[in-house]
């Protein structure tokens, strides 16, 4: 099978187009190991040496059948070393350490602290130079593959005699993308729910696509940017898809088949009621000893088809999906259920948090969804089985674009945790709008539960004594059948940037944005390299806040329209709704009272000092003012302005931004490609108007409500 990104393909080739190669293609490339990814990365570095006019040799391994070298005969000696003079000629080696002798290239490349042989783990790599040759060393096979796509970001860089060596290892060992996609067509949420780029890749009208081309180029992709997991069906699970646990098990292991060369583990998404819905059993009561014989004869089956199989995940008693709250069972003993039939071979059950009452009574004042993951989970720490990885929103109520961090992740130091990302936009402008979230992110995963001398997120998700066992960072995916793969070309960005920052979560978004650049959009193809990064920069860097200024205000969230699906302003639209997400504005003032002292108690579910900070109307950072505290218009943020006043002037500055962000798109024209020109600037013309919209309809409503004027006088309807 060819690789894709050049010639007919079908699809844009996002950040792996072959000029992204052009500075490892260029070299005397020697690739020593054996193993699957060892023959991927043969064939990538191989494919970049034909495209550039370099030399690709491979060691350690004989090459599979009617593999050839691109510049000469294939490599015969099957497992000794190269010949000494392409010794001599040799410029980069990838060498995977244990796979027989080293190549005399790699033998005197000094190892710095942290990577001595054994050390670097399943996937770190340490990149050094041995003489005239830049070496990089990985101790088991998805290290290297992680290792030359750090070649490809670094380009010419990589090969500086100055560059000093450096050891890599992934701060979370799973990062994982959830893709919420039906087999079948689902009447109302279509083919992929929250999906904005077209179809599914796995999936067409209640069958397998079978688009193998496409799925290893999405691999491909993944593995580029570090994510080393999916799972490929929705967390609603329907009729057919429970099937893909049974009979349609095929279908799943022809994706795991196509994925595996790219180190990409495939995990499932199973419905509870499984024993009932597909087993044929009366009951999926956890204390049954019938349906934990179920559950592990059916998962010994998986394995026996895909021995890699990374496991289920399960969205439990949540928005209707069955789960053990019907048999008068925890979720602990939920999720031990699963996880028991798992651990045998070593696969892991992602059991999700988002568990609350979807039919509140919106009179109810009291019930305070929010607050609902840690209720229900935070007194089950302890309980887990190793193998179960609690998944839990980064927010506490629904990946809206302003939420505080959900204080489940600082509840449970006994029980692994997955914190999850939305990359697809449901709540951010459904890829329409330009919303890169790498700083949103980079935020949770930097922000310290206990305080400024505290741990972080990140560190909660990697393990740390007494705070956290270690996790995944898990994403819902935003990718379609769109031949850009994500609907708008710039959602790539927030893409990649998920598996950048899960790789490595302490980098800062801006210098994610520029790797992103610099490969979807070489300098040595756009003319004006500078120009296109600087643009790029304009629109990208800063738009998840200008996003946050036009829609709902300091924190408030859920002002979207239920009728569109979440797509663009309904200030009222969820207010008198069973869902939980009030704003409970009238004429004096808006926002959630969620204080101990006379609200929901929310903010009592932090540890110090954010239960107190939150606590405090005065304390309380101004993003999050309307979360936690119910105000008068008139009141003063931190920041200085009213209440009513920082609504109206974050809602003129937005929408100028986005007009600002459609002027500045055009100093591209002629520098990139043209299609993808034509589609950015229509879904700016789209974020224009929306913003707009969204501006009209949030000052006209909190004028209207407040009786407040403009203090600048501007044009309120
Ligand atoms: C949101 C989203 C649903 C999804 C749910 C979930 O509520 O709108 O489509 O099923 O999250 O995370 O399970």
């Amino acid at each position: 099978m060819s690789l894709p990104g050049t010639g007919t393909a079908r699809w844009h080739p996002a950040w792996l187009p072959p000029e992204a190669f052009r500075a490892i293609g260029t070299r005397r490339v020697l690739v020593h190991g054996a193993g699957p990814l060892v023959d991927t990365v043969f064939e990538e570095v191989t494919r970049a040496c034909a495209d550039h006019g370099g030399r690709a040799r491979r060691t350690g391994a004989t090459p599979p059948a009617g593999t050839t070298d691109s510049a000469g005969p294939p490599d015969g000696d099957g497992g000794g070393g190269p010949a000494a003079d392409e010794v001599d000629a040799t410029q980069v080696a990838l060498v995977l350490r244990g796979a027989g002798a080293l190549p005399a290239v790699a033998g005197d490349a000094p190892v710095p602290a942290g990577g001595e042989p054994g050390a670097l783990g399943d996937e770190g790599f340490l990149l050094t130079r041995d003489g005239a040759v830049t070496v990089l060393l990985a101790d088991a096979p998805a290290g290297l593959l992680y290792g030359l796509f750090h070649l490809v970001r670094l380009g010419e860089t990589a090969f500086d005699p100055a560059r000093p060596g450096a050891v890599h290892r992934p701060a979370v060992r799973r990062r994982m993308l959830d893709h919420w996609d039906n087999v079948d067509v689902h009447p109302v949420m279509g083919q992929v729910e929250r999906g904005y780029a077209g179809g599914s890749i796995f999936w067409r009208d209640g069958r397998a696509r079978r688009d193998l081309a496409r799925l290893r180029a999405y691999g491909r992709l993944l593995a580029a940017c570090g994510i080393n997991a999916i799972s490929v069906n929705n967390v609603n699970v329907h009729a057919t898809e429970a099937r893909l646990l049974t009979d349609r098990l095929g279908d799943v292991a022809e994706i795991a088949d196509v994925l595996r060369p790219y180190g990409v583990r495939v995990h499932l998404s199973v419905t509870f009621a499984a024993p009932v819905v597909v087993g044929g059993l009366a009951t999926a009561d956890p204390r049954e000893r019938r349906v934990r014989d179920w559950w592990a004869r059916t998962t010994r089956q998986v394995y026996q088809r895909i021995p890699d199989f990374g496991g289920y995940l399960v969205k439990a008693d949540s928005e209707g999906q069955p789960g053990p709250f019907a048999y008068g069972r925890d979720h602990a003993d939920g999720a031990n259920l699963l996880a028991e039939a798992l651990a045998p071979h070593g696969g892991v059950v992602h059991w999700r948090a988002f568990v609350y009452d979807h039919r509140q009574d919106w009179r109810d004042r009291s019930t305070d969804r929010a607050r609902a993951a840690y209720d229900h989970f935070a007194p089950l720490d302890g309980r887990f089985d190793d193998n179960v990885v609690l998944q839990v929103k980064y927010g506490p109520m629904d990946f809206q674009a302003r939420e505080p961090v959900s204080p489940v992740i600082a509840a449970m130091p006994a029980t692994r945790l997955a914190v999850e990302f939305q990359v697809t936009q449901e709540y951010t402008g459904q890829q329409r709008h330009v919303c890169y979230l790498g700083p949103c992110w980079s935020e949770v995963l930097g922000f310290r539960p206990w305080g400024p001398d505290g741990h972080r997120v990140a560190d909660v998700v990697a393990g740390v004594p007494d705070r956290g066992r270690g996790g995944d960072l898990v994403a819902v995916s935003n990718v379609g059948d769109d031949p850009y793969w994500t609907g708008h070309p710039l959602a790539q960005a927030n893409l990649y940037a998920f598996g950048r920052l899960a790789w490595d979560p302490r980098r800062d978004p801006r210098a994610v944005l520029d790797e992103w650049i610099d490969l979807t959009f070489p300098p040595t193809t756009t003319g004006d390299p500078e120009r296109v990064r600087e643009t790029l920069h304009a629109l990208l860097d800063d738009s998840w806040r200008t996003y946050e200024r036009y829609t709902a205000p300091l924190g408030v969230g859920f002002m979207v329209s239920p009728a569109n699906r979440h797509y663009g302003p309904d200030v009222d639209g969820y207010e008198y709704s069973r869902w939980g997400t009030y704003h409970f504005a009238d004429r004096d003032g808006v926002g959630v009272d969620r204080t101990r002292a006379t609200g929901t108690g929310f903010a009592g579910q932090y540890p110090q000092p954010w239960s107190t900070v939150y606590e405090s109307v005065d304390e309380c950072p101004d993003e999050l003012l309307l979360f936690f505290h119910h105000v008068p218009y008139g009141h003063v943020l931190r920041g200085g302005s009213t209440v009513v006043q920082h609504i109206y002037d974050t809602h003129f500055a937005g929408a100028e931004e986005v007009t600002a962000m459609r002027e500045r798109w055009r100093d591209l024209a002629g520098l990139v490609d043209p299609a993808l020109y034509d589609r950015v600037g229509e879904r700016l013309d789209e974020q224009v108007r929306s913003a707009t919209e969204w501006r009209d309809q949030i000052n006209t409503y909190f004028f209207r409500k407040s009786g407040v004027p403009d203090a600048k006088g501007r044009r309120i309807h």
